[in-house]
């Protein structure tokens, strides 16, 4: 059964999903999905991944059903192994949005349908997927960019990033300050896979010849405790004309949303003429489809 757990688990079928996207969002698509049923678990907010399950579901032909924690049982008590044996009793696959990516590899070995990591405190497949397909429309190739990342080196974002970076080969650069760079583990794994991977404090050099410029927010979910240690420590790291202007003049902006602005990016760069944010935000659907027929054996 196919998994989405890490971004790694898609990394043979990469490219196929991101050009099925393409593809269906030029091109159109069938209702191959024909009365399939989504349940999606959110254990915390969200807008682009809520709306764009629910509209590529609908769009292939089937059925999302939206399940905050706090509205079913799981919030009060009721293990992981038992939703998982209960849920995978009714739908075809699975959508989990979770603080723990300990919780979220219980409820896929407990399932006997597909689950999908809709982010947790490790990976955001889900959305590199879209980013990596928004890369390659606006770029028309992968292989060979150079990509620098500012700000929260150690979240989830990060991490897909570097792991995607190192399948396709991208240059990757990660900008944080030393106390919130990537986990070992992810380091580990992007480098074995042959990642060109450099980590980095801030400094003149950074972003010099990139292509695509990322960020993401400095206080992720979960981390909100941490809020003023962290607004702090990543002073200097907001993504403004300075840093676009050392990268390629053809270079684009990205970040997954939602943003904060005059924090990690300014606004002026956020919804300048280099950023795709929403493109990539619109990517999400397109890109949902394709993961959705992947682990249904559709694509
Ligand atoms: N980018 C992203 O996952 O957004 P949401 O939190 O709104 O789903
Ligand atoms: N790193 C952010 C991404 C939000 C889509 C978070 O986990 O809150």
């Amino acid at each position: 059964m196919k998994h989405l757990l890490s971004i790694m688990d898609a990394k043979d079928d990469f490219e196929k999903i991101i050009d099925d996207a393409i593809e269906m969002k030029r091109n159109g698509y069938e209702k191959v999905l024909k009365d399939k049923i989504l349940a999606m678990i959110f254990e915390k907010s969200s807008t682009r991944t809520r709306v764009s399950f629910e509209t590529a579901m609908q769009k292939l032909g089937g059925y999302a059903i939206f399940l905050s924690k706090n509205d079913i049982q799981l919030g009060r008590g009721e293990t992981i192994e038992d939703t998982a044996k209960v849920l995978s009793r009714y739908v075809d696959v699975i959508m989990y949005r979770a603080y723990s990516h300990k919780n979220m590899e219980e409820l896929a070995k407990n399932a006997s349908v597909p689950v999908i990591n809709g982010l947790d405190n490790e990976e955001h497949p889900c959305q590199v997927i879209a980013d990596f397909m928004t890369i390659k429309e606006k770029k028309g190739e992968l292989h060979g960019l150079k990509m620098s990342y500012f700000g929260d080196g150690g979240n989830n974002m990060a991490h897909s990033l570097m792991l995607a970076a190192a399948i396709f080969n991208i240059e990757m650069e990660i900008v944080s300050p030393k106390k919130y760079w990537p986990h070992e583990r992810y380091i580990e794994m992007a480098r074995k896979i042959g990642g060109k991977l450099k980590i980095m404090e801030m400094n003149e050099e950074a972003a010099k010849n990139a292509d695509v410029i990322v960020t993401d927010t400095w206080v992720s979910m979960g981390d909100e405790a941490e809020k003023e240690e962290r607004l702090k420590a990543f002073n200097g790291y907001t993504v403004d004309e300075n840093i676009m202007a050392r990268a390629k003049p053809d270079a684009i902006f990205m970040h997954c949303l939602p943003a904060y602005y005059g924090y990690e990016v300014t606004k002026s760069v956020a919804h300048g003429k280099q950023s795709v944010i929403f493109d990539e935000a619109e990517n999400r659907m397109w890109a949902q489809m394709a993961i959705l027929k992947w682990a249904l054996d559709k694509l």
